[in-house]
């Protein structure tokens, strides 16, 4: 889940562009960095374990001469984050530098034979087989553009390359199988990298490429190539217009905290979305005979939500499943008459692509809602839904979850009308209602954000929490879990509240916080069962509930109180205080809420 990214200038040099792209990449990994330059003939590489602008003062990236670059900002997947693994990789001789996303699924093999031709290997990771198995085409006579387009003709797995050599400095090569890669032009040069965003700041021309194709890329021009038959691809640049104010916290101590209190606004935009769509998918859901919603972590509870929202606004029946898991789970019923419809902010998490690919090669239909544009996921959707909630850099997803959901219910909405199972009244009543939700999300965030500050202070010492819902709130209890353990590493539960006494009260003891997700809807009054379950065995309630509601306030030790909101709409208001409350808990805690250990935003490795 590396970010990678390349730049060959015309007159100027590259550094200090690869750093700050470099920075716009770092939300996909972070163990460790590194950079190479060529400069009069020599090739320059700095790397090592850490954060990248910790890096850039200990090693001086910025100030690594050369106008032709490449960097890499490393999630490990073979061999330790330490300063030998980290990215770019070289041959024997140190002429050639590559960097790398994915991983090579047979380099063990690719590996030993160039052991036993002489190559001496330096890290543990599968990337540093691409520069040596480069460099032995070399030996054998190949030129040095033959001798990479023979090296990635033998890989397999997933990869995006980016490579320079001191065998022809002027030629930036970029390779892409599975992990995402872009080029960019500009006036000043040319450019590769793992996303759009990073090329912000220099380009809004790319060209975005497919698996299986390479590029070479000079000053003066570029050429794409397709591996397998080694003929030329022609593609041209298409002009994608992105802002750069998310490389700004603007003010906000992290990105996460920003992006929690941006909220009302993006929800404005995703609540919009184009209706065209959403009819066009509607009818291609109305018409499937199976329907699988999947996602992974944060995206999969926004498709369990999916799922119940579908059944409940559309009678629409959308099985939910965690994508890694689809395909043995479900694979033997999908068919041409199935609809996946996968949910991904990212665009680019593997599990979910590779979830697609096995129901594409089974006829089935392909339908995708992201936030990323020009993402892998947008291209092999026959109808996909830019939720619009602008680009995401923390590594927890807050704003995009509440956006997914805004789609959802629009497109339950959209579905239940097309089917008949909503009167145009009941439709332009619910258009009302979810028209609401960015301004309750806005009172929300007002009025809970100081008594969830202090409540995080209060808990924070705890050995683990409980997190319970029933309903639509069961996947909210869900994500205030994910959301809690990934940012605070405090291991946490969640269940939906009747399934409480099937296991989890075992854990119950005097003062373990159990948070209660009560909205005043129909499941409120179990939910109090079992809040009086939990509290008899000494727990500490917290719970999320309408702010005029005497029985709960009493019932619990510490209340979060909400607006009213109607209730087929509560589970985008009452996350919120679940985000609110990981995250003051990271920050009491000394954990850095952006950058949680072990993960990346993006999970583009199986
Ligand atoms: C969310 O906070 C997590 N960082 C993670 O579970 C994430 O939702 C998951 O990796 C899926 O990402 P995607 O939406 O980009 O596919
Ligand atoms: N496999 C490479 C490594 O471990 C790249 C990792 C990745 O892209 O996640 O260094």
């Amino acid at each position: 889940m590396c970010g990678i990214i390349g730049i060959l200038y015309k007159g100027r040099h590259v550094a200090k562009d690869l750093v700050r792209g470099l920075k716009l990449l770092e939300y996909r990994g972070y163990d460790s960095a590194g950079v190479a330059t060529i400069n009069r003939d020599e090739l320059l590489i700095e790397k090592d374990k850490g954060r990248i602008d910790v890096l850039n003062s200990k090693l001086g990236f910025e100030d690594m001469p050369g106008r032709i670059g490449v960097a890499h900002t490393r999630w490990a997947t073979h061999g330790a984050p330490d300063k030998i693994n980290a990215h770019p990789h070289t041959d024997c001789d140190g002429k050639i530098a590559v960097v790398h996303n994915g991983i090579i699924d047979n380099f063990n093999e690719i590996k030993d034979e160039l052991i036993r031709k002489g190559h001496i290997f330096k890290s543990l990771t599968d990337t540093e087989v691409i520069p040596h198995l480069i460099e032995e085409y070399i030996k054998n006579g190949y030129s040095y553009r033959d001798a990479v387009i023979e090296a990635v003709s033998r890989l397999e797995g997933a990869y995006a390359l980016g490579i320079i050599s001191l065998y022809d400095p002027n030629l930036m090569i970029g390779v892409k199988q599975l992990s995402p890669l872009v080029v960019g032009l500009s006036e000043d040069g040319v450019f590769i990298a793992s996303d759009i965003n990073s090329l912000s700041p220099f380009t809004k021309n790319v060209i975005v490429l497919d698996d299986g194709e390479m590029v070479f890329l000079r000053t003066d021009g570029y050429e794409i190539m397709r591996i397998s038959n080694r003929q030329r691809v022609d593609k041209k640049p298409l002009t994608i217009e992105i802002g750069t104010q998310f490389a700004d916290k603007e003010g906000y101590v992290h990105y996460m905290l920003k992006e929690i209190f941006e909220q009302p606004v993006v929800l404005n935009y995703s609540i919009r979305v184009q209706e065209h769509y959403l009819n066009l998918m509607a009818e291609l859901l109305d018409r499937s005979k199976e329907i699988f919603i999947i996602g992974a972590g944060t995206s999969y509870h926004a498709a369990l939500l999916g799922s119940m929202i579908l059944s409940r606004i559309a009678r629409l029946t959308a099985i939910p499943v965690i994508a890694s898991e689809f395909v043995s789970q479900y694979g033997d019923v999908v068919n041409v008459e199935s609809s996946v419809l996968a949910i991904s902010q990212s665009g680019e998490t593997i599990d979910v692509l590779k979830a697609i690919e096995f129901a594409k090669s089974r006829a089935a239909t392909i339908l995708g809602i992201t936030n990323t544009l020009a993402s892998t996921l947008t291209r092999v959707c026959r109808v996909y839904i830019h939720q619009q909630s602008l680009p995401e850099i923390g590594v927890a997803a807050t704003k995009t979850f509440t956006g997914q959901l805004a789609v959802l219910y629009r497109l339950a909405m959209v579905a239940g009308k097309r089917r008949g199972k909503l009167s145009q009244r009941e439709m332009d009543e619910m258009k009302v209602e979810i028209a609401k939700i960015p301004g309750v999300v806005e009172a929300v965030l007002r009025n809970v954000d100081p008594i969830v500050k202090k409540l995080a202070k209060k808990y924070s010492k705890t050995k683990y929490f409980i997190f319970l819902g029933r309903g639509l709130n069961y996947p909210i209890a869900l994500e205030g879990r994910l959301k809690m353990l990934e940012i605070t590493y405090i291991p946490s539960l969640a269940y939906p509240a009747g399934e409480s006494k099937h296991g989890p009260i075992s854990l119950v003891e005097e003062g373990v916080p159990v948070i209660f997700v009560a909205p005043p809807d129909e499941t409120r009054r179990f939910i109090i069962g079992n809040m009086e379950e939990m509290k008899a065995r000494g727990a500490k309630l917290i719970t999320i509930g309408y702010s005029d509601d005497s029985e709960l306030k009493e019932l619990s030790d510490e209340y979060i109180p909400m607006p009213m909101v109607n209730t087929l709409f509560s589970p985008i208001p009452y996350v919120i205080p679940l985000q609110l409350f990981a995250y003051y808990t990271a920050t009491v805690l000394g954990r850095d809420p952006d950058k949680p250990r072990n993960l990346a935003k993006s999970v583009t490795v199986l």
